[in-house]
């Protein structure tokens, strides 16, 4: 795989570099909430700029239906952006139109731009090759004669699309560096990892996680269960969960997991019910086996938190993945705040993977140092550790 440095060496003054980054941060209206993917993408970009780039960057917010809706505009992502490099970077109106030529026209040695939501273009997600071939084509055009494509957006490249995928099939393809530190740090966790080797997953589906669940159960020593998937574990056990989130078609995958691999699991023992999804609900901490019709289970209780954090306070290596509980509202926070806390203070190499879990530390005040690393790849980094193939890596590797 080629990467930032081979570039740099064969030099880009001059050059247009496409740089597809993952700015697909959470949005207030037109606030940013968290700007962790924006700031990571700051040092491949200043790089190239630096070094005389015209760098036209790409990106994705959200997921629009393959049409402009100014909902999901990457216009705060741009003034943020130039913010971070010290220097104002265009927004062109469009991905491919008249306005993206126009702006890429108009760079200058050490200007970056960047292009409208990708996925404002149907053609991006598009499960048709040659669509997503043609968007491809026409993003390399707008690189032009001696263009390039730098592949720096991890959170995406577990997705097959155009400006991820096919793009680096039509123009010379180099991993940026934020994608190289990314897979560097998840090798290390697939690769012979320190023990005690502990995983906290939390998030709402267990669906979602199970995959990843399964392949790492037979290399951990301890997953600590958390989030809204929590339930569906519980109700494996045979405990009622009230209103709580529950997948019941999942119960009986839960009840094999538990079966096979029941010492490696942990539940929660307790855990705070509302009767509201709501800041302003009535909440009780109750034991897991107590939990009432009418009310739902929202966080971790403290039981389970510090059963967890000691657990943690051994632990070596550390994978977390997904809030405990309902962070974003003050009552619900408690868990993952004590989680993530725990991870701080131990020794253990940790890393936090992706969007929600990355954002929980910097909104819960926690310092971004205490972690070994914090990952923009959330969906990315379960794959990796999935040991699925990443669509956005091999294409850097076959060309
Ligand atoms: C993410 O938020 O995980 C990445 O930006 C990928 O977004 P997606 O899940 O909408 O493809
Ligand atoms: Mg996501």
């Amino acid at each position: 795989m080629k990467t930032l440095d081979d570039l740099l060496a064969e030099g880009v003054s001059g050059r247009r570099v496409l740089v597809r980054a993952d700015l697909n941060v959470p949005l207030d209206g037109q606030r940013i909430t968290d700007d962790g993917r924006i700031r990571a993408s700051v040092p491949t970009i200043r790089r190239l700029a630096e070094a005389g780039a015209r760098v036209v960057v790409t990106a994705h917010l959200g997921r629009p239906k393959g049409a402009p809706d100014p909902k999901y505009s990457l216009a705060p992502v741009a003034a943020r952006l130039g913010e971070l490099l010290g220097a104002s970077v265009p927004l062109a109106g469009d991905l491919v139109g008249p306005s993206a030529k126009s702006t890429v026209d108009g760079l200058a040695d050490g200007d970056a731009a960047l292009l409208e939501n990708v996925r404002f273009d149907p053609r991006e997600t598009s499960k048709d090759d040659a669509e997503r071939g043609e968007l491809a084509g026409e993003l390399a055009a707008l690189a032009g004669q001696s263009g390039v494509f730098v592949s720096d957006g991890f959170g995406v490249v577990h997705r097959k699309q155009a400006s991820v995928f096919d793009v680096a099939r039509v123009l010379p393809g180099y991993a940026g560096g934020l994608v190289l530190a990314e897979l560097e740090v998840l090798r290390r966790l697939t690769g012979a990892p320190d023990r005690p080797y502990v995983v906290a997953l939390g998030g709402s589906k267990v669906s979602d996680k199970l995959a990843v669940i399964e392949s790492l159960l037979p290399h951990v020593d301890a997953l600590l269960v958390g989030g809204g998937m929590c339930f569906t574990f519980l109700a494996a056990e045979g405990l009622g969960v009230g209103d709580s989130l529950l997948e019941a078609d999942m119960i009986d995958t839960c009840k094999r997991l538990l079966a096979e691999h029941g010492a490696k699991i942990l539940v929660p023992e307790d855990v705070v019910i509302a009767d509201d999804f709501s800041a302003e609900a009535n909440t009780h901490t109750v034991l897991a086996a107590q939990m009432r019709e009418g009310w739902k289970g929202l966080d971790i209780g403290p039981i389970t938190a510090e059963r967890y954090g000691d657990v943690l306070a051994g632990a070596a290596t550390v994978f977390w993945n997904g809030p405990m509980g309902v962070f974003e509202l003050a009552p619900f926070a408690e868990g993952t705040r004590v989680l993530a806390q725990s991870i701080v203070d131990s020794k253990a190499y940790s890393v936090v993977g992706g969007g929600d879990s990355a954002a929980a530390v910097r909104a819960l005040g926690l310092p971004e140092d205490g972690f070994s690393h914090i990952s923009t790849g959330g969906g990315a980094s379960l794959e990796f550790l999935e040991g699925k193939p990443l669509p956005g890596i091999e294409v850097l590797e076959q060309t």
